[in-house]
């Protein structure tokens, strides 16, 4: 079903190989309000395939995956995949699942990450292209954690799935370099958003990082991801062009920012759709300078 074998692995977000924290790494954008409805449970088949670790390992694994993936708060999965009514609430940041593909490492965020985040979140591509408060202040920052974490912690069909990027940057050790996170309808889509640290740009991180959310995405009930960005954000354009993103339009006045409504593109990925790109690169984009 999925596109890719996944590279999901029991883990120990500290327990890798170069993994210190480091004040210059970064933050995330803030969240977007998607409306709610309910989603049709995930099936054990779509669970069992997957193997997520969790800051505290595998023990927590199926429950995570459910807990997550479709069963209410509270609630644990059996071994057909029903949900039990024994109680077992999901521990933030304890049972958000690691993720890897062994060069990027997506984990919960902490409070570690917030002078990072707030670093990221007050560059101007970030202020350009996301909906991240302005002026970006510490407190946005703590705020935005206590969303993720609250968003986790609810496991809800419309509740987002937001992670912390990690990576080494430029030889040094793990450092945080910016967020990802996908946030379900609660029928069968979702829409996907993403940030780096300017430090960490142009290393094809975001590549991966997507790419390992979205084998998330699509082994937790989620058939086809959307992706919106103002019109002339090449970057991100590219990112999920890589991905295989197919681009349906552009919108007039899509995307709302504080004080302006701009226009936007759209695309979407089904999952089965080869992650490759699946038409060319537009010839109108303009020149770019990869320096
Ligand atoms: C979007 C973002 C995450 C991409 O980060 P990244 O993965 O490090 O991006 P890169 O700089 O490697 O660029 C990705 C690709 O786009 C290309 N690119 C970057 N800027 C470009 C531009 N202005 N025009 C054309 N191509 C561009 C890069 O060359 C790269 O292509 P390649 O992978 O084929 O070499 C990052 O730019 C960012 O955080 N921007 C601010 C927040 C944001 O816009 N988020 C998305 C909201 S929809």
């Amino acid at each position: 079903m999925l596109g890719r074998p996944m590279m999901l692995r029991r883990l120990d977000p500290d327990a890798l190989p170069q993994q210190q924290e480091s004040a210059h790494a970064m933050p995330g954008c803030s969240p977007r309000v998607i409306p709610a409805s309910i989603r049709p449970s995930a099936t054990a088949g779509e669970i069992s395939g997957v193997a997520i670790g969790t800051a505290h390992g595998a023990e927590r694994r199926l429950t995570s995956g459910f807990a997550i993936g479709c069963c209410p708060r509270n609630s644990i999965a059996s071994k057909d995949g029903s949900c039990c009514s024994e109680a077992m609430a999901f521990r933030y940041p304890d049972d958000v699942p690691v993720l890897t593909d062994g060069t990027v490492v997506l984990r919960a965020h902490r409070e570690g990450d917030l002078d990072a985040m707030v670093e990221q979140c007050r560059d101007v591509e970030m202020v350009r292209y996301t909906t991240v408060p302005r002026p970006y202040e510490p407190q946005d920052a703590v705020d935005y954690l206590r969303h993720v974490a609250r968003e986790w912690e609810k496991g809800g069909p419309t509740s987002s799935r937001a992670w912390a990027i990690t990576a080494s940057v430029s030889g040094g050790g793990a450092r945080f370099c910016g967020t990802v996170d996908y946030r379900p309808t609660g029928v069968g889509t979702a829409s996907i958003g993403f940030g780096l640290h300017p430090a960490a740009r142009g290393a094809g991180l975001m590549r991966r990082a997507v790419g390992l959310v979205l084998d998330h995405a699509f082994a937790h009930g989620i058939e086809v991801v959307h992706w919106q960005a103002v019109v002339g954000n090449w970057a991100s354009r590219r990112t999920v062009w890589h991905m295989g993103f197919r681009l349906e339009g552009t919108v007039r006045k899509l995307l709302v920012q504080p004080g302006s409504a701009h226009d936007g593109w759209i695309a979407s990925l089904h999952r089965d759709d080869p992650r490759a790109p699946c038409e060319p690169w537009p010839a109108d984009c303009p020149e770019w300078d990869r320096r």
